[in-house]
């Protein structure tokens, strides 16, 4: 965790500047997450990076609190809430595991470019489950690998690590990861991966039923 924090501030500002891989993909997600946000709703966004993400939602929720391991991202975010237009967002440096927040706090829970980064998958998404209210969505889009392309990224990447220049990555395939979300007490409602693309993040909206 303090190993992978090292690497995310390092990359922090460089991130920052990079322009998103697949524009039209992003913004299909933004819509398809606003389409169940409700105005009413307090949001928490885990591993948010820069923030960009939950600064595009925030006009459309009544509060959106965006939190990340890293401190130097957590600045850029903080940077960004320096003019005031976005009075309902707020930013902390923290992690998923650590978020001391009561069972049920939130209406919708987003997870973006995450859970293949948290250190238990399956322990974050059953955080994520008593963190919402009933009713209430967990937004996600996660990198899956299918047979062979993660049997052999799984082998190659423990080296990136160990040589501690790559953050630990779990790599899993897109029905595990469904599995994962409905063994917690999730339903999905959305399963989309852009294109049908393998290289392609697969985006999920799992609702805990009322
Ligand atoms: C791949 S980046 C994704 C950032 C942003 N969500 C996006 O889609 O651009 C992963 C982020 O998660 C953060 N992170 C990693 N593990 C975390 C954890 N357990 N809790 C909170 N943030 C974490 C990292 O510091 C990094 O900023």
């Amino acid at each position: 965790m303090a190993h992978s924090h090292r690497f995310w501030n390092w990359i922090a500002r460089r991130y920052a500047r990079t322009p998103i891989r697949d524009e039209t993909s992003y913004r299909e997600k933004i819509r398809r997450t606003q389409s169940v946000l409700r105005p009413d709703w307090n949001v928490l966004e885990f591993g948010c990076g820069t923030g960009s993400t939950a600064l595009e939602h925030a006009p459309h929720v009544a509060n959106i609190h965006g939190i990340d391991s890293a401190p130097r991202m957590i600045d850029i975010c903080r940077e960004k809430l320096e003019t005031g237009e976005v009075p309902n967002a707020r930013f902390d440096v923290d992690a998923i595991d650590t978020l001391a927040a009561e069972d049920g706090s939130y209406d919708a829970v987003l997870g973006m470019s995450i859970l293949h980064l948290v250190d238990d998958r399956d322990a974050t998404i059953g955080k994520v489950h008593r963190l919402l209210k009933p009713g209430g969505v967990f937004v996600s889009s996660t990198m899956c690998l299918e047979g062979q392309a993660r049997l052999m990224t799984n082998v190659l990447l423990p080296l990136g690590n160990l040589f501690g220049l790559l953050p630990r990555i779990h790599l899993f395939s897109r029905s595990d990861l469904i599995d994962a979300f409905t063994s917690a007490g999730f339903e999905i409602e959305d399963n989309w991966q852009p294109d049908d693309a393998p290289m392609k993040a697969v985006f999920v909206i799992a609702r805990k039923p009322a």
